[in-house]
């Protein structure tokens, strides 16, 4: 048990300037958009993903989006890229062994795996399972070590675990999970002063819901963009999240020192109806 409580301090976002912070899913859509606002209030980061030309893309994108720590020439450092499959923890493992110090984690490494009961056997499940529960597991073992009092790992769930829609019942347990997950390791980590907080997002325009809703259009495509249209014209906002409202919770949650155990929802109303 820490003899110190968590350290106090401003909950605004710009007390997260020169903090340093692993987004693993960080080259796509919410993830990105977390990137990015990090950026702009002065935050260091280590952006994990598979794809290495998506990372290299993301993090040309988040330099370009604001001067960094290092200032208008910042030759790098600031933003780090990692390649890893965040399900195979010794590989996120090796990845930011490197890496000087950790302040905050934020996981949105997940894939959508739909279908019904009849078509999706184990195999198949274990997919939509492993990429969010265990990915959020394997990046809090990898880190946990290493944040200070007053750190954070913050994770990712979706509505789908309170309006499951047909054919949604694995991923909506995978995002259940992850929910269960925060709850168990904030008590956890609470005597380490660790805080642990889930963001339950709604349906969100990125690369991933405009492949869904665009039935495999190209996400950059008109079609792709009147499909989200149309996807969120019938909730209560009358449009889909945008990434960064998402991520923006996220920053609260790392921010804020006395908030742990906490999944707060960013969906527009859409549980409402
Ligand atoms: N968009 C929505 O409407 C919505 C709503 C509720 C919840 N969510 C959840 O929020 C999370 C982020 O969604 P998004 O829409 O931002 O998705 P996205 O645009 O597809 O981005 C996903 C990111 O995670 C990375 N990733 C995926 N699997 C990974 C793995 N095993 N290891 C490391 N990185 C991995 C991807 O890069 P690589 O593929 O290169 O690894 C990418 O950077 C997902 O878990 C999703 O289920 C999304």
């Amino acid at each position: 048990m820490s003899g110190s409580p968590v350290p106090v301090r401003t909950p605004l976002p710009h007390v997260l300037e020169g903090r340093t912070v692993v987004l693993v899913g960080g080259s796509s859509g919410i993830g990105l958009a977390a990137g990015l606002l990090l950026r702009a209030v002065g935050a260091r980061m280590v952006v994990v993903a598979r794809d290495e030309a998506r990372l290299a893309a993301a993090a040309a994108a988040i330099r370009a989006a604001a001067p960094g720590p290092g200032g208008p020439g910042d030759p790098g450092a600031a933003v780090l890229t990692r390649a890893a499959d965040a399900c195979d923890e010794e590989a996120l493992r090796r990845a930011l062994d490197p890496v000087d110090s950790i302040d905050h984690v934020l996981v949105t490494a997940g894939t959508l795996v739909m279908g019904p009961l009849a078509e999706l056997d184990r195999g198949a499940g274990s997919v939509v399972v492993d990429s969010r529960l265990w990915a959020a597991y394997s990046a809090a073992r990898v880190t946990e070590s290493r944040l200070p009092a007053g750190g954070s790992l913050t994770f990712v769930s979706g509505d789908f675990v309170r309006r499951p829609l047909p054919g949604t019942a694995l991923a909506a347990a995978g995002l259940g999970a992850v929910e269960a997950l925060t709850r168990g390791l904030a008590v956890e980590l609470a005597p380490r002063r660790i805080r642990v907080n889930t963001v339950r997002a709604g349906g969100t325009d990125t690369p991933l819901t405009r492949s869904f809703f665009g039935r495999g259009a190209d996400p950059d495509s008109g079609a792709a963009a009147a499909a989200i249209a149309a996807a969120g014209a019938a909730t209560p906002l009358g449009r889909l999240a945008g990434p960064q409202e998402v991520a923006a919770a996220a920053l609260f949650l790392m921010a804020n020192p006395y908030v742990t155990g906490s999944v707060l929802t960013v969906d527009g109303g859409q549980t409402l109806g």
